[in-house]
């Protein structure tokens, strides 16, 4: 039996699906390498005024970031120098990384940004972050690591420190992160931008922390001191 051209393509795009999300680290970072090698990747390599800049700007509080999934560097090296103290870039693709140290370098930033080649399904960070940044890179776990790396990953946020995620397709296939997302933590902050995209998909920015103390035990003396409403950032929703 012959496939079409078409069927191909979707069985090639699950396989790779597959693979991004299940397979062995050394088999993610051969795929990941190849497709950054090969270009695919080309048409990220600059993203100035990117949606989810404001953002950072806003939370980083001039002080340390964590970018899981950072890829050629894009972040760290197109918000402002001044918004931040120190950047880690963790990423599986060891030429993702190259390129990113390239950029750093070329742009004199070298000083306060540093990048490792690693699973973030695995990465243990040695400090405590203002900020961590998933960018378009959470959907690259298998849906059910999701919630225990959210949750394992929060342990190295400051206290009023957040996690920032950026997903594309927010109301399709990236619902079930923003519905986890929305359940498990404190929402402080929210946005969708229009893309114009041809398939119409939304990319959407959502900004969280964990949740108090107060919030999670209803009813005990830290929740009776500040009536459940010790969140450090006020919810804010930009739609
Ligand atoms: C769509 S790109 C986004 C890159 C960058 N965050 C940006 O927005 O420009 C996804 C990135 O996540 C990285 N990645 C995917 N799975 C990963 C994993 N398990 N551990 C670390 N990085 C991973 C890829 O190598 C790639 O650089």
């Amino acid at each position: 039996m012959k496939l079409s051209l078409k069927s191909r393509n979707k069985l090639r795009n699950k396989l790779r699906g597959l693979i991004q999300r299940c397979a062995s680290e050394r088999l993610k970072r051969y795929l990941w390498n190849a497709e950054f090698s090969g270009g695919r990747w080309d048409f990220i390599y600059k993203t100035p005024n990117d949606c989810i800049y404001p953002y950072i700007e806003k939370y980083a509080n001039g002080g340390s970031i964590l970018d899981l999934g950072c890829g050629t560097g894009n972040t760290s090296n197109e918000i402002p120098v001044t918004v931040y103290a120190d950047y880690t870039g963790v990423d599986i693709s060891d030429v993702a990384v190259a390129k990113a140290i390239k950029r750093s370098l070329d742009n004199g930033r070298s000083a306060k940004n540093r990048y490792l080649r690693s699973d973030f399904a695995t990465y243990a960070p040695n400090g405590q972050f203002d900020l961590i940044l998933f960018r378009e890179s959470l959907y690259y776990l298998p849906p059910a690591n999701v919630e225990p790396t959210l949750e394992r990953y929060s342990k190295y946020l400051k206290p009023g420190g957040v996690i920032i995620v950026r997903l594309c397709d927010w109301s399709g296939k990236c619902r079930p992160i923003v519905e986890l997302i929305e359940r498990e933590y404190e929402v402080v902050d929210q946005h969708l931008a229009d893309t114009r995209a041809a398939d119409s998909t939304m990319v959407g920015i959502i900004v969280f922390q964990r949740r108090s103390r107060s919030r999670c035990l209803p009813g005990s003396a830290s929740a009776e001191q500040d009536g459940g409403q010790s969140s450090q950032h006020e919810p804010s929703f930009n739609a």
